[in-house]
């Protein structure tokens, strides 16, 4: 049965969607149909196809009550909108439907499972907010919670586990048919923890132990973790707030890292062995996966921080976008991402220069544009030459830029969008240290209309950036600072449909 409380958020963007014109939203990231949203939640595979649902607050461009808004995909590139799924609309979530995930049942059925999240007074004033697990079965398009919600709350917890802050649960099913799921958690000292749970039909769950914690090191509370064998290890992707920096590879803040290890499944001990930041740049947050059905893992992610998602542009009524779902392998120890192979099929007008020697600002006829596959290759010219810095300047106009900047001195790749024209004093720069090979540096960059995303050395580190420059700056240049490169560009316009001439 659908609750007025549903019903009135389907309503809602059913009514106002329809306002919002296409051409104002990225063409290929998800947004949501009207309003705010944050973490990708549900991302898996059901009846062949591929759904998405997110944190969705539809009457506002801010954070509220938590819905989760839907949209499946054959594709990973074209979206179709789906109705609201859920909406906090009983006891066990009345304020709010936090993240969590999904899963295919043998009888047919989607499963979703996801933090409701409950307040209440205490004696002394103060609101406190209480967070359990809870499941919702339906058919892709609606869903029934289930009556005996919530399925985990804080009384399952081992001793010191905190009532207050436990959610965002990841679910998969083993190849007995045993159901496993990972929640964050917090610890006596404040910090996160990862908690497994394990459970024979998905509705009664109980504790099976502590994958890791972070010990106060990486972070303080761990949100949103994914947990899943990739390339012969272990990845446990994990969100931790309040980070504190360490050098270029951790900034400061909400920060999202994968810990590279070895996995016991009988014994359910998950042995960490190496740590990184998954995204660096400014945007990325709450990563989730899943396996594609020919196999690959593909992850999402917010393309937000929240540090600055209240800085926001005056004029649309959507705000909040996901990045665009990259293929996860891991190379030399390290997690690589790469854009999916899916988006290759969109690409249009190809452009190209090989061997290109730059010098000053140079601009390329034929290379312009918001909605662009672009790679950029970039080379010294002999063994004995010398440059200080290579720059590539995205979204330019007269008055408007962002930079991409690589430094040859300290080997770093910089994102800059102090001068994109968004008027806030908000974090607009970051730099990361990046491994050129012979001195060459490749760079694919994924622009759509608002938003950036930078794959550095195939793969090698992936670094997004949201920008909210008007469309009408599309202009693109190229400059060697101090000396002279030699540059391959390698540009495809990115096509989905006829109002995409841009
Ligand atoms: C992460 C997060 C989750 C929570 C959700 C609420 O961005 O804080 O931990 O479930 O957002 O919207």
């Amino acid at each position: 049965m659908t609750s007025e409380i549903l019903q009135r958020a389907r309503d809602f963007e059913a009514q106002y969607a329809a306002f919002i014109p296409e051409a104002e939203r990225p063409a290929f990231h998800v947004t949501g149909a009207v309003g705010w949203i944050n973490d990708p939640n549900g991302f898996s595979c059901y009846k062949g196809e591929y759904h998405l649902f997110y944190q969705y607050h539809p009457y506002t461009t801010n954070w509220g009550p938590m819905h989760w808004g839907h949209v499946k995909t054959k594709d990973f590139i074209r979206w179709e909108r789906l109705p609201v799924a859920i909406a906090p609309d009983t006891e066990a979530d009345r304020d709010g439907c936090f993240s969590g995930s999904a899963i295919e049942l043998a009888d047919g059925r989607q499963m979703l499972v996801y933090t409701g999240v409950y307040k209440t007074r205490r004696t002394d004033g103060w609101m406190e907010e209480f967070q359990q697990q809870c499941v919702a079965f339906g058919d892709g398009v609606n869903y029934e919670k289930y009556p005996g919600n919530p399925v985990l709350d804080g009384s399952d917890l081992p001793a010191g586990g905190s009532v207050l802050d436990f959610r965002d649960p990841k679910v998969w099913q083993e190849p007995d048919g045993t159901f496993l799921m990972v929640a964050g958690n917090r610890t006596p000292d404040g910090s996160g923890a990862i908690r497994l749970f394990e459970s024979p039909d998905g509705t009664h769950w109980s504790y099976a132990g502590t994958l890791d914690s972070s010990r106060n090191e990486y972070g303080r509370m761990w949100e949103c973790p994914d947990f899943f064998p990739l390339d012969g290890q272990q990845v446990l992707l994990v969100s931790p707030q309040e980070m504190t920096a360490v050098g270029l590879e951790f900034h400061a803040g909400f920060g999202s890292i994968a810990l590279l290890g070895s996995y016991d499944p009988a014994a359910r001990r998950f042995e960490r062995e190496r740590v990184q930041s998954i995204d660096y740049g400014t945007d990325f947050y709450a990563p989730q996966t899943l396996q594609s059905c020919d196999g690959r893992r593909i992850m999402i992610a917010w393309m937000q921080n929240w540090a600055t998602a209240g800085c926001q542009p005056q004029s649309p009524r959507w705000f909040g976008q996901m990045t665009l779902p990259r293929e996860l392998s891991i190379r030399n120890g390290r997690l690589i991402q790469n854009p999916v192979r899916e988006l290759e099929h969109y690409r249009g007008r190809r452009v190209c220069y090989k061997d290109l020697l730059v010098t000053g600002e140079t601009n390329l006829s034929g290379v312009s544009g918001r909605l662009l596959d672009l790679t950029v290759t970039i080379r010294p010219v002999d063994a004995r030459s010398s440059y200080q810095a290579f720059k590539i300047r995205l979204a330019k106009d007269g008055q408007r830029e962002t930079l991409i900047r690589y430094k040859v001195s300290s080997s770093t790749l910089r994102l800059d969008r102090t001068h994109s024209g968004f008027p806030y004093d908000i974090v607009n720069l970051r730099d990361f240290p990046v491994r050129p090979q012979n001195g060459t540096v490749k760079l694919r960059i994924i622009l759509d209309r608002y938003s950036l995303e930078v794959f550095v050395n195939d793969g090698e580190q992936a670094a997004s950036m949201t920008i909210y420059t008007p469309i009408s700056a599309q202009n693109i240049s190229f400059e060697a600072v101090e000396g002279a490169v030699y540059i391959d560009v390698e540009q495809y316009t990115l096509n989905f449909g006829q109002e995409d001439a841009e």
